[in-house]
Order: C-alpha cells, then structure tokens, then sequence
C-alpha cells in the first residue's frame, strides 16, 4: 500500500487522472521578453546564460509571471542548452540569431564531449535556483523542472544553431545511425542526470520539450524521439516514482497516440495542430493532457482568442486537462492578454 497522499495541488490532480473543477494553467515561455520586468533583469544578467546561472535572478525571472497572472505551475527559468554547455561544447546565445554551438558533428566530436557524470556538478547554479523557488513559490503553485529532449538538443549540437529542417542532424543519423546513437545515448543519461537534480532540489513534475520531434519519419521518430523519452521516464521513475513527466512531442502528429502509451508519461502536451476533439476521443482516455491555443491568438487577444480558448476548453476540460499553449509565447505577446487568458480559463466549469 502506498503511504503517498493523493496531490493538493491542482496541476498534480490534473497529472494524477483527477478531473479539476477549473483546468490548472501555465504557458510554455511565460517568463520572457513579452514582459518588462523580464527585460529589466535580463539586461542587468548580461548574457541569456548569465541570467540562466544566476541563481538569485533566475528565481526572480521564474516568480515574475507567477506575480503577475497566479498561474498554476512555474516552470524553472534555464534553458534546454545547459545540457551540451554542462558537457563541454561551447554555447552562446547571440542577439537576434538565437544559440550558436560549436557543432559536433562525427564520433571524435562525441567522444570529445565531457562523460553525464559530470552534469549535476556542471549545472549546480541551475539547481540552487530550484531550491530558491522551492522556498519562495506560493504553497498552492507547483514547480515543473524540464529538459530538452535528446533529438531536439542534438539537432543543436549537431547543426551547431537552429534550422528550419534539422537537416544536418537528420544527415547523420541517417548516414551512420550508430554514431548518432552514441549521442543519443549520452544526451539520455545526461538529461536523467540533469532532472534527477531537479527533482532533488524541488522540482515536482518534469516537463520534456521535443521540439523537433515532428521532422523525424516514424522509423527514426520511433528510435530517436519515443524510445529516449521512455528511457528518460522510466529510469526517473526508478529513482521518483511520485514525480509526473509531461511530453511535448511537437509535430508528432499520428504517431502521438503510440508515443503517449509507449513512453508511459503521464501527461502529453499538444502542438496547435492537434485537433481537440480528435485528441478527447483517442488521447484523454490514456492520461492527462495539455495545450494547445495557438501563441499567435494570445498576440491577436479578443474574441478570436476567447472563442478558440473556449473551443479547448468545451473538448478537453471535461477530462484531466492542463490549460496551455501549442507552443511557447512570443515576444511580442501584450501582456494583457495573457491575463484576459488566465480569467478566462479560472472562470470555467467542467
Ligand atoms: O518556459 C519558460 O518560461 C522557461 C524557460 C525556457 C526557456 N527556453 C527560456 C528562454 C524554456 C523551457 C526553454 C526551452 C527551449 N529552449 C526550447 C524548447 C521549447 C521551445 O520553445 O521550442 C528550445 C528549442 C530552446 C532553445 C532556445 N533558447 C532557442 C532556439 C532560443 C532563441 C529563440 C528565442 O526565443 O530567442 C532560446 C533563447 C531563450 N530561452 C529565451 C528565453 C526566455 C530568449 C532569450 C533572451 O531573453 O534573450
């Protein structure tokens, strides 16, 4: 018998399978550059990894939203390229062009990246600022630690910065599958490392961004996309078996339905494409989901936003449901919209 009381908190009813009288809501990117108080402190930071490794700020960018809207859940302010910064590749961050790595891109280059072993030590600012929010968030507002997914950071590594077709990682894991393998298999020990370290420092769900898991055929999506991220869970499942793990398989389109039973995650969040009703019938009936307004009707706000909102809300509120985005805020959201969002989403009844 388990002596684990059933969660308070709404975002762990959700993750648990309970039905919530109104969904729990957080939004992917809700601290960022839409807000001024963000903008304040990061210019203070100085560098984006700066603001990541600074404890004291980190937790003051992370608070920020909770401040200002109340929202369900914080999600630790870092990124998902600490994990190739804590392995020794070098990382920046350049204004107006995003992440810029040195790309790995053979099997010297794997070999030459520093052993997962070595991640916690690396990325200890990372979970001093975790154990700062667990003392400083409101009792009813839950902590979401995260990490990118392994085809996601590889296609950083590899590629060496963002591309609108993962070209270069996807040419490698098709000419020598092996090698790319290797690196797979670092990023999950790395990644297991890494949220193992959250979870000890506070961390109470664990959320998995695969961003470009919808570039990948189901051949590949089924080796570099869902086997990882049921590695990732079931070892954090050895260690925490208390803690929930929230997928966000972006893109994967038919092959979710197998991805949301396969990897055993309690909670799938879906992109913008993902129909609500479809996703009701054939998704809720296996755990909790999340999502999926587009973040440009957040930008548009008005009656657009309130419809579609309500649209998600009237197909997914009825079953264990998180209120989200299909994918992260945008910089030039108006904050106040987000709020209009937030009453709008407290206000529904199931
Ligand atoms: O959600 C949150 O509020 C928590 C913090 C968070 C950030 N990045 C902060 C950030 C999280 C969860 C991420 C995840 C992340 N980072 C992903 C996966 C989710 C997604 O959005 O697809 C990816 C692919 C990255 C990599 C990354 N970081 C890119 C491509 C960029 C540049 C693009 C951009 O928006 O500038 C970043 C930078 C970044 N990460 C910013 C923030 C707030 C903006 C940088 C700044 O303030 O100067």
């Amino acid at each position: 018998m388990s002596d684990r009381k059933a969660p308070e908190k709404k975002l762990l009813k959700a993750l648990a399978g309970e039905k919530t009288d109104s969904p729990p809501i957080w939004l992917m990117r809700q601290a960022g550059r839409y807000l001024p108080e963000y903008r304040k402190v990061r210019a203070e930071a100085g560098s984006f990894l700066d603001l990541c490794y600074s404890p004291k700020l980190a937790e003051e960018v992370t608070l920020q939203p909770i401040r200002r809207y109340g929202f369900d859940a914080a999600i630790l302010f870092s990124d998902i390229l600490v994990v190739p910064d804590a392995l020794g590749q070098k990382v920046a961050f350049k204004e107006g062009e995003g992440p810029v790595l040195d790309p790995v891109t053979d099997s010297a280059g794997i070999a030459a990246l520093g052993s997962p072993s070595g991640v916690k030590a690396a990325l200890a600012p990372v979970y001093e600022t975790v154990s700062r929010l667990k003392q400083s968030l409101p009792a009813d507002v839950t902590l979401i630690g995260f990490a990118g997914a392994p085809w996601t950071v590889a296609t950083y590594m590899v590629g060496g910065r963002g591309s609108p077709d993962q070209a270069a990682a996807k040419l490698l894991a098709y000419r020598e599958p092996d090698t790319f393998q290797k690196l797979i298999d670092i990023l999950v020990e790395a990644t297991v490392e890494h949220l193992s370290a959250q979870v000890e420092a506070g961390a109470e769900a664990i959320q998995i961004f695969d961003t470009w898991a919808g570039s990948l055929p189901e051949l590949s999506f089924e080796r570099f996309a869902l086997k990882p991220a049921r590695a990732i869970r079931a070892k954090l499942k050895a260690r925490f078996p208390h803690v929930p793990v929230i997928a966000f398989p972006r893109g994967a389109g038919g092959m979710a339905e197998h991805y949301f039973r396969e990897t055993g995650v309690e909670g799938l969040s879906l992109d913008t494409g993902v129909s609500p009703l479809v996703a009701r019938d054939r998704l809720q009936p296996i755990g909790c989901l999340q999502g999926n307004l587009d973040p440009l009707l957040l930008v548009a706000g008005g009656a657009e936003m309130r419809a579609q909102a309500a649209h998600i809300l009237e197909a997914l509120g009825h079953g264990p449901f998180i209120f989200n985005l299909g994918h992260g805020i945008v910089p030039q959201t108006p904050p106040e919209h987000v709020g209009e969002l937030v009453r709008l989403v407290k206000d529904f009844r199931a």
